[in-house]
């Protein structure tokens, strides 16, 4: 028999201490900023389903290319019998893994990670009908919050999908990397998708659509913190901007004020004043290179035992295994 549970280790709702901190702390600095999780809600879960199937946006596409061609491997690679995957979003090419790793290893659990419920409930819900003995146990949780897994029968794979280690900044993700090798017990293994660095002309479009799906995505943010922190941001006030850092190779996601304003944070007891052409930073998208995610892996103690590619040399999986 199937089953899905799902277990919140964050509060009911994201006016929660982290959000407040983030905001105060974000948009009282300069340059302001604030961090991509909060995009999340489930307005932002959809949004960012449908920048998947943009022709612009090239890195689900060629992920799934890679998972097609190498799931077998992957699942001979792994033995693994747990699937923890990491900002699991909608599951969606999720299942080729999964299916790779029923057919040859006999799966028993799948723990998706992810903090949007919303995304957590639809999919797992999805996978239990669809998927006879499958046992789901989905985390509401922060995966750069110190992560503590269920008991499920290893070995164990870690799949952190999408690209989006790039979102964290390189320290942040030395400090991730070293958490989430602390998860893994002799045996368990590691798959990590990264975009890599290529023509900033097609990087620059997959961040900036022409349907401007990406540019709604974006202004969500100000949406979660108008409702959750009473904020009153007009979303209309703000330009989406996209642009490539080459020497950090990295996408910025920016927030441009058209105009000089004031916006009110009521739950802060904040106002928070924006020049005109003032740019609020979203998110970072890095980039990457075989040769820095090898090292990367190595300082947190992961090997880098296989590094697969779409047709296109696009975007990257690694397999990695605790030293
Ligand atoms: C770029 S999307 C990728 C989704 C999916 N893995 C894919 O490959 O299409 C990032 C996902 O990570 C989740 N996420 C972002 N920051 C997170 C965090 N700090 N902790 C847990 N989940 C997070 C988001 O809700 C979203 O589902």
């Amino acid at each position: 028999m199937s089953q899905f549970r799902l277990t919140r280790t964050l509060p009911e709702d994201a006016t929660d201490a982290a959000l407040r901190a983030d905001v105060l702390a974000g948009l009282t600095s300069t340059p302001k900023w604030l961090p991509p999780k909060w995009f999340y809600d489930a307005r932002g879960s959809e949004l960012f389903e449908a920048i998947t199937a943009l022709p612009e946006y090239y890195p689900t596409r060629a992920e799934r290319e890679i998972l097609v061609d190498r799931a077998g491997e992957i699942a001979a690679a792994t033995g693994a019998r747990t699937l923890v995957e990491l900002g699991s979003g909608s599951s969606e090419k999720t299942r080729v893994l999964l299916d790779a790793l029923t057919e040859r290893n006999g799966l028993r659990g799948y723990v998706p990670v992810d903090v949007s419920e919303s995304a957590l409930v639809q999919a797992g819900q999805a996978l239990v009908a669809e998927r006879p003995g499958l046992q789901v146990h989905a985390l509401i949780a922060d995966f750069t919050g110190g992560l503590t897994l269920p008991d499920t029968p290893g070995p164990r794979l870690v799949a952190f999908l999408g690209g989006t280690i790039g979102n964290l900044l390189p320290g942040e993700r030395a400090e991730f990397l070293a958490s989430v090798r602390s998860l893994l017990s002799p045996g368990d293994t590691l798959l990590l998708g990264t975009d890599l660095v290529k023509d900033e002309g097609v990087l620059v479009r997959a961040y900036d659509d022409a349907a401007g799906v990406t540019g709604e995505f974006n202004k969500n943010v100000l949406s979660v913190v108008n409702r959750e922190l009473e904020a009153d941001f007009a979303p209309a006030a703000f330009e989406h901007v996209a642009l490539w850092n080459a020497e950090r190779e990295w996408i910025e996601m920016r927030l441009r004020s058209r105009t000089a304003q004031a916006v009110k944070i009521q739950a802060l007891d904040l106002a928070v004043d924006f020049a005109d052409g003032e740019e609020l930073r979203t998110e970072v998208s890095a980039k990457f290179r075989r040769e820095g995610v090898r090292a990367e892996l190595a300082a947190a103690g992961l090997d880098l035992a296989h590094w697969w590619t779409d047709g296109g040399d696009r975007f990257a999986l690694s397999l990695s295994v605790a030293r």
